[in-house]
């Protein structure tokens, strides 16, 4: 199975590389699937806040006061928003699944089970909000979803035929049971997403501006090219046989024209049982292996730089001993890393201006020639061992877990010899790492600590990231390389 994941999540790169020639790779949805999860639920949250104003919560209305928002032309709008928002939610939450996934992300405990959690409530909030509408399809949703639950020892098996006959006016309890849900749940997601991204650090919520932008349009052109409307109101009279289909939430039900409703709950128990049971799966290390950075803690000055840097909120500052101040008692802070949270990535060992932390970095590989003189400093986790190897024909490669490993003093040690003519930096595209390449060039540009000397020329060092073409990238470092070195006339 993992090396299934490791295939597809290949094959995910190169569909992101294929999308990057029409998008850029600052603007490429399939990096942002998590942030574009977000925002579009933000954006259906701020337009169901504009609906639920002019809805009316009594059964025997609701169909009305549902025709009237989309009889002008503000409400038609918002509610085309709120759907299209909401159905761009399943497509984005599913992608950024899939590729969590593929990048066997599981082992982050807190952020997959709340991910999943999401996705479930994100679901009933979404088939409550169809039951709101009070239509035809909302009849069906009824049905379907009494069919699936008497299955349940629990439910009355009458719970079918009261929803067919019954008329609208008599349920008004089920239905404040369903707004109470589409709203309150909704503010759940919110509790759930904190709870998603609070072991990350500098987390990114929201994507580019020019994509949140381009999605707003998208969504309000959709709403008026093809507005959304309801189907026949339901009533106690017909049963719902012809109605229209949301694919996004009803997928589920689906299953039911193929399986029996025991066969149904079967198959999405199995589903969640896998899903929660991935994280407990042995780790297997196909990437470059590290192990967990140790901290000389009497190096350790408390400067709290690897605190800041660690990506995923795994070092914290602790007093140790304490130092007297005159009479006064003053803890001394050191860092100290919980190996339960550390993913291995080795951020932090480049973050230390005292080198106080370390790890075994593996062995550089010689180039193939005496002339290819690049240094290059390649990202483990996006390239394979071949793919390492290849590289020796354009100089020396140190292999890295993560570009972020990269300690500036490094770099500066290595160029004193005079043995290269440029330094390369092959990262991912989007950090594994998710902060790897951002601090990388924060540091070598001088801008974050631990800063690169100075007497490093910053122009003879590039950064690539390897989904770009190398040949490209190498082509153009060179002819840069080479304007530097013409002399002056
Ligand atoms: C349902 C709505 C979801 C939203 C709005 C959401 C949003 C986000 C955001 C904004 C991030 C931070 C990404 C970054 O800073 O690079 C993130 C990370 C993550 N999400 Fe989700 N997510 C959702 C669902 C899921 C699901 C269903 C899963 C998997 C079951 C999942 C697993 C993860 C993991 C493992 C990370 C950490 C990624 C990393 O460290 O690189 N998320 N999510
Ligand atoms: S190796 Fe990575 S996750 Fe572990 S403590 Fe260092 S920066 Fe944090
Ligand atoms: S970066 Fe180094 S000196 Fe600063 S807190 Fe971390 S281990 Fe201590």
């Amino acid at each position: 199975m993992q090396s299934f994941l490791v295939k597809g999540h290949r094959l995910y790169l190169r569909i992101a590389a294929k999308l990057n020639w029409i998008t850029g790779t600052d603007e490429n949805p399939l990096y942002f699937a998590g942030q574009l999860s977000f925002v579009t639920f933000l954006i259906a949250a701020l337009s169901g806040i504009y609906l639920f104003i002019f809805f009316q919560i009594d059964p025997a209305v609701a169909y009305q006061s549902v025709e009237e928002i989309s009889s002008t032309l503000l409400g038609s709008l918002m509610r085309g928003v709120h759907r299209y928002s909401s159905d761009a939610f399943i497509v984005f939450s599913l992608i950024h699944f899939l590729h969590t996934l593929l990048l066997r992300k599981y082992h982050l405990k807190i952020a997959w089970f709340s991910g999943i959690v999401m996705i479930f409530v994100m679901g009933l909030i979404g088939l409550s909000g169809f039951i709101l509408v009070w239509d035809a399809k909302a009849k069906l949703l009824g049905l379907l979803s009494a069919q699936l639950l008497t299955t349940l020892p629990i439910f009355e098996p009458t719970l079918p035929i009261a929803f067919v006959l019954k008329d609208p006016h008599l349920l008004g309890g089920f239905f404040r049971v369903m707004l109470f849900a589409h709203l309150f749940f909704s503010l759940g997601v919110l509790i759930l997403f904190w709870i998603h991204v609070m072991r990350m650090n500098a987390v990114r919520l929201l994507p580019p501006r020019n994509i949140t932008l381009g999605l707003l349009a998208l969504f309000g052109i959709l709403a008026l090219v093809v507005p959304v409307r309801s189907d026949l109101p339901a009533t106690s009279l017909f049963l719902p046989l012809h109605t229209t289909w949301d694919w996004y939430y009803f997928a589920g039900y689906q299953l039911l024209r193929w399986f029996s409703p025991t066969l149904v709950w079967v198959l999405w128990v199995a589903a969640g049982i896998v899903l929660f049971a991935l994280p407990f799966l042995p780790k297997v290390q196909e990437r470059l292996a590290l192990s967990v950075p140790e901290i000389d803690v009497e190096q350790c000055d408390g400067c709290r730089q690897c605190y800041l840097d660690c990506p995923y909120s795994a070092i914290t500052m602790r007093p140790t001993t304490s130092g007297s101040v005159g009479q006064m008692q003053r803890p001394v802070f050191k860092a100290s890393i919980d190996p339960a949270l550390c993913v291995r990535c080795g951020i932090c060992i480049a973050s230390c201006h005292l080198q106080a932390i370390s790890v075994p970095i593996p062995k550089p590989l010689p180039a193939q020639e005496a002339e290819a003189s690049l240094l290059i400093y390649a990202c483990g986790s996006s390239l394979t061992v071949e793919e390492l190897h290849e590289l020796r024909k354009y100089g020396t490669v140190q292999p890295l877990a993560c570009i972020g490993d990269l300690h500036p003093a490094m770099v500066a040690e290595q160029w004193r010899t005079g043995q290269y003519s440029g330094v390369m930096l092959l990262h991912c595209e989007r950090c594994y790492y998710r902060l790897g390449p951002q601090w990388t060039q924060l540091r070598l540009s001088r801008y974050r600590r631990p800063q690169l000397p100075k007497d490093v020329p910053t122009d003879r060092i590039t950064m690539c990231p390897t989904s770009a073409s190398l040949a490209e990238c190498l082509a153009a470092f060179q002819q840069q390389s080479e304007q530097i070195d013409e002399p002056v006339q």
